[in-house]
């Protein structure tokens, strides 16, 4: 290939401007997603990591060696090509490329994702690889979409960003999931939310969200655990129960908005039903536990027993009775976190759940918090939680305490609900599970 080789561009940009690159030489650069051949013919569908395009190679109009060299290619491989874009509907992008010369960066041998089925655990196992596949390409795509949209509302709304440490002295959402680390010669915790922290953070900077990893030692092996999550957590100073409903309300409706649009095409490679997502408009239906616990005790397929948390067989049932997602408020104070304000009566927290719709659960919990020093100091005492760990956070009811709330989003609940997908482990890069440290 010689300097006058023209300047390489992405698929996405030709099909973002058909009419001006129609009938220019352009130069893509990407890998060998598939290949067929018919006599004359090769067609190579080129995938560039912004999207795919067929190439088409036809043998007059190469030398009979790269006629040979790119017929011969493995899934994989990869690769340059130059030629001229032309436009044709069917095509995924838009266009076609007719190639005029190539060059092979690698020859990739033996690739061992193949069109045909895998199993999920040989998809895992080969996860660095899995990722460059179409579905899993939407899916990290989805990913990005959803936290830009995330992030965008905040700033319209003028929180600010505010990062919470990973490494904790103290447990947040109860002690039996903790992941323990040596931390010198003292003991630390994987923490298991930012929300303490968003706690001091609201009284310093009135609104504020904390966005990170999260970890959880789950020994559960449900399509909706991981050990490693990522979690938004907004926190506002000033606000009660209901202030806090509506922001996670709100956030819902304008990020499945978002991503109707700006991630439309990803949904549709997902085969994602869009009806489904355009049915959420806000007037998010709302039950409080104990209208919740009524449906549950009529059903025929229910276990529950009133008092308990809702199981996730709970939830769905819940969350299939609606289009929108539900809102579950005023649980049982006994099943949820110490830091939880109670209502009037002191038997319920002050708290709210919301679960997705189409069965999938919880993606959101959230409440407003004791901001009583004396109460709260009563709380972590009866939940038997180390004292000492806790004397920064009853700080925060000792100077200028404030009515304050906020909630949690499992951004990847928040991500399959959204895609449509089976799984939760899908839409992390690098999945952590009970089972699943590698790759
Ligand atoms: O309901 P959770 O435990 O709430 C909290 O952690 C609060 N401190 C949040 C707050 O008020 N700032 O967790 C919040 C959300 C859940 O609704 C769920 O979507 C997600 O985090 N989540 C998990 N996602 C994946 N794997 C797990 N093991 C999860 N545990 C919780
Ligand atoms: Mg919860």
């Amino acid at each position: 290939m010689t300097s006058a080789a023209p300047e390489s561009v992405t698929i996405r940009q030709v099909g973002a401007s058909l009419a001006d690159f129609a009938g220019k030489t352009i130069r893509l650069q990407g890998w060998l997603y598939n290949k067929s051949s018919k006599g004359k013919l090769h067609f190579l569908r080129l995938r560039d990591g912004t999207g795919l395009c067929q190439c088409v190679v036809f043998s007059k109009n190469v030398s009979e060696e790269l006629f040979a060299e790119l017929g011969g290619l493995g899934q994989e491989s990869s690769l340059e090509l130059i030629g001229e874009v032309a436009l044709d509907e069917r095509a995924p992008g838009g266009f076609e490329l007719k190639v005029a010369s190539a060059r092979v960066l690698q020859a990739a041998v033996d690739y061992p994702i193949t069109p045909k089925e895998h199993g999920v655990d040989f998809l895992h196992n080969l996860r660095h690889l899995w990722l460059r596949s179409q579905r899993q390409w939407a899916i990290m795509r989805l990913r990005d979409g959803v936290v830009s949209a995330l992030r965008r509302f905040f700033e319209e709304r003028d929180f600010v960003n505010f990062d919470a440490p990973m490494f904790t002295p103290n447990a947040c959402e109860g002690t039996s999931t903790l992941f323990e680390v040596g931390y010198f010669d003292e003991t630390a915790y994987l923490t298991q939310s930012g929300q303490l922290y968003g706690e001091a953070g609201c009284f310093a900077l009135r609104n504020i969200y904390t966005f990170g990893p999260t970890f959880r030692a789950e020994k559960s092996k449900t399509r909706r655990h991981l050990t490693e999550f990522w979690m938004l957590e907004p926190e506002m100073a000033f606000a009660e129960l209901e202030d806090v409903v509506q922001l996670a309300e709100n956030m819902i409706v304008y990020v499945v908005k978002d991503v109707l649009v700006r991630r439309r095409h990803e949904l549709e490679v997902l085969e994602r039903d869009l009806s489904k997502l355009e049915a959420i408009v806000g007037g998010f239906p709302r039950l409080t536990y104990d209208e919740a616990a009524e449906i549950l005790l009529a059903h025929p397929d229910s276990n529950f027993v009133y008092g308990d948390d809702f199981g996730a067989p709970d939830e769905t049932i819940l969350s299939n009775m609606h289009d929108q997602p539900t809102i579950v408020t005023h649980y049982p104070a006994e099943v949820k976190s110490f830091y939880m304000k109670r209502d009037a009566t002191g038997t319920k927290a002050l708290c709210m759940d919301m679960l997705g719709s189409e069965g999938v659960g919880e993606i959101i919990g959230g409440s407003q918090r004791e901001e009583d020093y004396d109460t709260l100091l009563g709380r972590i005492r009866e939940h038997e939680l180390p004292e000492e760990a806790f004397h920064w956070y009853l700080d925060l009811r000792r100077f200028g305490s404030v009515p304050h709330g906020g909630f949690g989003l499992g951004l990847e609940r928040f991500i399959g609900w959204i895609g449509g997908l089976e799984h939760v482990r899908e839409t992390i890069p690098f999945p952590r599970m009970m089972t699943r440290l590698t790759p």
